[in-house]
């Protein structure tokens, strides 16, 4: 198929931003997006001209880094996947396609396409941990009952990548969605309920300090999340962090 991509181009975190217009051809639907990408980069590479700066690792879903906006979704048109999911047969020969950056104060722009989700470490570091005694005493984590609804229920929080599309699809640029996965995946399990009251409160401490907008419920987080991280995950991480005030 053959397609035009209008694409933000922009030379470095203090330069001006602007959309450009590439023609594509002979792009097959069994390509991926990323696929795609690179073969428009070759191209520009042949013309003598700079190629789109996007991140990407694992390309298989895994690793959280394809963060592309495309046609004004967070990892495109498709439910329950990464941009490096997303395959070409879910567009039409003659479309066009936008593709941006992130967008959210939180994350600024580097080049182009990539942005820097450092915010992310930074609230990772505030709490997203458990302190573990490894003096040679430590509890074989099998030999602890474990209810199989909190294991689940961790589970499922755990899968959550930290790609930050819920934060660029929330119009406030929440990360409430990330920062309960990370809060929940710990607190339901006997090894993180130690420190849970301080981590919650750190962790929100750290979220608002980097500048990402407050929760309206809005749910565009939870819609366009690729890995279906729950909204009660934020409801969860709210409770905890009233208990956890009333006790501090
Ligand atoms: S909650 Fe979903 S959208 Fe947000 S960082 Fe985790 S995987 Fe990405
Ligand atoms: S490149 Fe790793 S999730 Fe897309």
């Amino acid at each position: 198929m053959n397609l035009t991509l209008k694409i933000w181009r922009q030379k470095g975190p203090t330069e001006k931003g602007k959309i450009v217009t590439y023609p594509i051809s002979n792009i097959d639907g069994d390509m991926s997006f990323l696929e795609m990408m690179d073969v428009l980069n070759v191209e520009l590479v042949e013309k003598g001209e700079v190629p789109v700066a996007f991140d990407h690792d694992c390309r298989e879903g895994i690793c959280g880094m394809c963060s592309m906006y495309i046609d004004g979704e967070a990892h495109g048109p498709d439910r329950g996947i990464t941009t490096c999911q997303l395959h070409m047969r879910k567009f039409k020969d003659g479309d066009t396609i936008y593709i941006e950056p992130w967008r959210a104060k939180a994350f600024p722009i580097v080049k182009d396409l990539v942005v820097d989700r450092s915010a992310f470490d930074a609230i990772m570091n505030a709490g997203g941990y458990i302190s573990v005694n490894t003096s040679g005493n430590t509890i074989d984590a099998n030999a602890i009952p474990i209810p199989k609804e909190d294991a689940d229920d961790a589970f499922e929080a755990a899968t959550c990548i930290g790609c930050g599309a819920c934060v660029a699809s929330c119009k406030n640029a929440s990360a409430m969605l990330f920062v309960s996965a990370k809060v929940s995946q710990l607190s339901l399990l006997p090894q993180g309920k130690v420190e849970a009251n301080e981590r919650v409160i750190k962790m929100v401490e750290a979220m608002d300090e980097q500048g990402f907008g407050n929760c309206t419920n809005t749910g565009a987080c939870e819609v366009e999340c690729p890995k279906g991280i729950s909204l009660e995950n934020i409801a969860r991480m709210n409770r905890e962090y009233l208990k956890a005030m009333v006790k501090k």
